[in-house]
């Protein structure tokens, strides 16, 4: 199978409204690879996490700002971005625990980084207080050969 690339890239104002559009749009560019149940669950489950972070923590539900995502596939790999001009995140190391939130008071329970990398093959967060967060996640997803088969390693 040639190499499959496409890119999107999406702004969209801070509402919860919008995580719906964001995991709709991913999942709609990964339509032409077919991926599997799990593989899609995985992906749309991270997008949620990280655009959920940016309406409620970046712009602390405020529906302020606007939220960046990009999403690029460049054959079995999809790379996904979602950037934020909010108030950034003093401790990545902390933020990224497991249980870790600063807002307990939302009943949040501290897992949404700990998903993503759970169901992304990496994960890296960049941010910086009042300027904002950048997270970029990357995930190579199986190809089905042109058969339907599921390639063997
Ligand atoms: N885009 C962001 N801007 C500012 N702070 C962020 C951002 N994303 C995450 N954080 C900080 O990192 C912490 C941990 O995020 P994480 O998604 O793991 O947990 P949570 O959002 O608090 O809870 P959950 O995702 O389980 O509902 C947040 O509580 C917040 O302090
Ligand atoms: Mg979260």
């Amino acid at each position: 199978m040639e190499n499959q690339r496409n890119v999107c890239e999406i702004d969209f104002l801070a509402v919860s409204e919008n995580e719906a559009l964001a995991r709709m749009v991913v999942a709609a560019m990964l339509m032409p690879l077919n991926p599997t149940v799990d593989e899609l669950a995985d992906i749309k489950t991270a997008v949620s996490e990280a655009v959920t972070n940016a309406i409620i923590h970046g712009y602390n539900q405020n529906a302020v700002g606007m939220v960046h995502m990009r999403c690029e596939l460049d054959g079995k790999l999809v790379t996904i971005v979602v950037s934020d001009h909010g108030v950034g995140i003093e401790n990545i190391e902390q933020a990224m625990e497991p249980l870790y939130t600063s807002k307990p008071e939302l009943e949040r329970s501290g897992m949404g980084f700990s998903f993503m990398e759970a169901f992304m093959e990496t994960l890296s967060v960049e941010s910086a207080p009042g300027k904002g967060t950048v997270v970029k996640m990357t995930k190579q997803i199986c190809l089905p050969e042109p058969d339907g088969q599921v390639p063997e390693e």
